[in-house]
């Protein structure tokens, strides 16, 4: 042991710069330990490089959640992403954000509940991520119980099944780890670590995934009129665009009255006529605002990535984008706060009953959303990840 520190300090010495990393490993790391356990513990900060929408299309700008005095900034974007997939920030070094917003599918958990630290499940199944800025309300969670996504960043760390801390732990965590204090200079302008700091960085590194570059977008640009078939898109695809974009009265769903614009985003909540489950019992905002007219609601994310992003639903209930369209197409139930777009004139649940065509050519349609680069980016990837 006493060798092997003698040999470092030695070699470090007579080539400071390159053969550093390279003895550092074995002295400080005695017997075998795997190379990816070396890389969780020091982020590749170099390739950590900054990511920011490279214009963000007028009407999506205004929906855009940032705050004035946390403007998103290459800096900012680069911590973000640096502790969202740090490890070492929750109770036992097991889970990070990404743990159940995994980047290869949509930020979103690939299972119905997510597994916290001690392996204990979450109430709820997880959200992806992509175009949650996109929120004029603000609010965020499925019940809208954050106040902003400042608010809601900072929540998991101390929630009880996520990830554990204690409160006011995150950062002497933060503070541990030897690089962050840099990170929060070049960020902040000094290197004080502060929990309202650590939250704008999560904050604007959320800001900065968006979904804008599906076959949908590209082949969006350039056309005025979005109900009008896209030459990019099959026939097929373009019956489902048409289904999902029109209006009722035009011929179509109505499902963009809900999951509004070209990010596909929800602005207010709705209750969407999911029969409740007996053994989940969930008021969703209601529970959140105490008000009997907000029972029933959710908020949903962006469908930008639907398709890597099941399974569906704020209980994950549904596995596949069959069973959605199925319950748009005959399950929707007669609940007390049952949105009008989803009731028929009678006030009754409304029965799309969708012929087998018009159903694949909705899912069609939902699965020109997925934006490809998103997904695998390496820039959005983990940091701590050996190359
Ligand atoms: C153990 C799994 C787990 C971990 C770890 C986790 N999340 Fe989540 N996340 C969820 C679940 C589940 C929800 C939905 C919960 C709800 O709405 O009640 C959620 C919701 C969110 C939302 C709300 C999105 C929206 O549009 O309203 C954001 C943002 C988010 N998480 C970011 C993060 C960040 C940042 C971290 C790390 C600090 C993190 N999450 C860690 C499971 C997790
Ligand atoms: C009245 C508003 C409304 C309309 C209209 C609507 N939806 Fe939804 N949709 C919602 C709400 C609210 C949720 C989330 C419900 C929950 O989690 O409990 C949702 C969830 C979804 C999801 C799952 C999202 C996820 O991340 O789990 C898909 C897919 C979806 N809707 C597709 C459609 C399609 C296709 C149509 C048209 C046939 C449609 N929606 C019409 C409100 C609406």
């Amino acid at each position: 042991m006493f060798g092997a520190m003698l040999a470092f300090a030695t070699s470090a010495q007579t080539a400071p710069v390159a053969a550093a990393p390279a003895v550092a490993a074995p002295a400080v790391a005695a017997p075998a330990v795997a190379a990816d356990e070396r890389y969780a513990h020091e982020p590749d900060i170099a390739a950590a490089l900054p990511i920011l929408a490279k214009s963000i299309p007028p009407p999506l700008a205004a929906l855009d959640s940032i705050p004035a005095d946390n403007p998103v900034t290459p800096a900012g974007i680069r911590l973000g992403r640096i502790l969202f997939y740090d490890r070492s920030l929750s109770q036992n070094g097991l889970v990070s954000c990404s743990s159940c917003h995994a980047q290869a599918a949509g930020f979103d958990d690939p299972t119905r509940f997510s597994i916290g630290f001690k392996g204990r499940i979450t109430r709820r199944s997880a959200m992806a991520l992509a175009n949650a800025r996109f929120n004029p309300r603000g609010r965020y969670f499925r019940d809208e119980r954050a106040a902003s996504l400042e608010d809601q960043v900072l929540q998991p760390f101390t929630d009880k099944i996520e990830m554990g801390l204690k409160p006011g732990e995150l950062t002497a965590r933060i503070a541990s780890r030897p690089w962050y204090g840099h990170l929060f200079k070049s960020a902040f302008g000094n290197p004080e670590i502060t929990e309202d700091r650590a939250s704008k960085a999560l904050a604007q590194f959320v800001r900065s995934i968006t979904a804008l570059n599906s076959r949908y977008d590209v082949a969006r640009v350039g056309k005025p009129d979005r109900l009008a078939d896209f030459p990019e898109l099959s026939s097929q695809e373009n019956r489902g665009k048409f289904l999902f974009l029109a209006s009722r009265k035009e011929g179509g769903a109505g499902c963009s009255s809900c999951h509004e614009t070209d990010a596909f985003v929800m602005v207010e909540p709705h209750d969407n006529g999911l029969p409740a489950l007996k053994d989940r019992p969930d008021d969703g905002v209601g529970e959140t605002t105490g008000l009997e007219v907000d029972k029933g609601k959710f908020r949903a994310a962006s469908l930008k990535n639907i398709t890597v992003s099941g399974p569906y639903m704020h209980d994950g209930r549904f596995a596949t984008l069959e069973e959605v369209i199925d319950h748009y197409s005959h399950g929707i139930a007669g609940k007390p706060n049952l949105a009008p777009e989803l009731r028929s004139t009678d006030g009754k649940p409304l029965r799309f009953d969708f012929s087998q065509t018009d159903k694949a050519a909705l899912i069609a349609f939902l699965e020109t959303l997925t934006d490809e680069n998103l997904l695998t980016d390496p820039r959005y990837g983990d940091p701590f990840r050996p190359k």
